[in-house]
């Protein structure tokens, strides 16, 4: 089984950048073409949170416009740029997606070799999050109701410290009693998390938890107190979890190639290939790499 991950969509509004800037709306468009060329494909998306950048209806219809593209099932969860009514209103015909009743968008997705549960951490107009006393009863139900089926959390704020300290201060509320509940259930394999717009993995509560990069804009490095909002074009990403059956979770990075980036790649490579070539050969090889990459019209 493969689960992609992506996070931190940050859809707008059609025709907008967002932050003025960032074209993440095509950002994604790519991401997903991305996901379905891969070989082999994965067998679901995950999608943890940030999906839209205000939490709009209209970003929401965007969003859905943009995933139906998708070749696999993806399922989402809030974070805390999102708003539970949009996200529930535009999805509302997705089976997994909880009623409008509902307090929190939890859910479990069983039928996979490995289990999937959806954690919702989102307070609605705050940037940090909170697994409140409601939230940590349903998880320690939902854990101990399949304590033998390998199990995959996903969730937008990570629970733990990442050292990233700016950030940090507007991460998870009730991460420690969290770490309680999961360190009794060793069939968690991963938790699986977004928000800090950086790859970073941990040893916590006897599992992994990881957060994913961007599928658009990166945030700077800064392991200070100072907040940074200088985020950065570093590549864009989405995590692949590779269930070996007789292994275990093996997690990769997939870099999303933009058609600028791919191109002056194979440019690059190109070029090296070239220069271990017989003269002939390399005139013929260089001709050919200009026909494949472009085309003429
Ligand atoms: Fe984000
Ligand atoms: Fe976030």
């Amino acid at each position: 089984m493969i689960i992609a991950q992506i996070t931190d969509l940050h859809v707008v509004a059609r025709d907008r950048l967002c932050y003025r800037k960032v074209p993440t709306n095509a950002q994604l468009a790519e991401a997903v073409a991305h996901i379905n060329g891969l070989e082999p494909r994965p067998d679901v998306v995950i999608a943890s949170g940030d999906l839209t950048d205000h939490g709009r209806e209209e970003e929401y219809e965007v969003l859905r416009q943009i995933l139906s593209g998708l070749a696999p099932p993806v399922f989402l969860i809030p974070g805390n740029h999102d708003r539970r009514e949009g996200l529930r209103k535009v999805f509302a015909d997705q089976p997994y997606m909880p009623p409008p009743e509902a307090p929190f968008v939890n859910y479990t997705i069983e039928g996979y070799p490995i289990r999937l549960v959806a954690l919702d951490t989102l307070v609605t107009g705050q940037h940090h999050g909170l697994i409140d006393d409601h939230q940590l009863r349903w998880l320690e139900q939902t854990l101990s109701a399949q304590p033998k089926r390998p199990t995959l959390i996903f969730m937008h704020h990570p629970p733990f410290r990442t050292g990233v300290r700016w950030m940090d201060s507007s991460g998870l509320h009730g991460g420690r009693k969290m770490e309680e509940i999961v360190s009794r259930h060793r069939q968690v394999l991963r938790v699986a998390c977004g928000h800090i717009h950086r790859p970073i993995h941990v040893a916590w509560a006897g599992t992994i938890a990881s957060v994913a990069p961007s599928t658009c804009h990166q945030v700077s490095l800064n392991m200070g107190d100072r907040e940074a909002l200088d985020f950065i074009m570093e590549p864009r990403a989405i995590q692949l979890h590779v269930m070996d059956p007789g292994y275990g979770l093996v997690s990769h990075l997939s870099y999303v190639p933009n058609g600028y980036e791919r191109v002056s790649l194979l440019g690059t490579l190109a070029e090296g290939v070239a220069a271990n070539l017989l003269e002939h050969e390399r005139k013929a090889y260089l001709e050919l790499c200009r026909k494949e990459y472009d085309p003429p019209g």
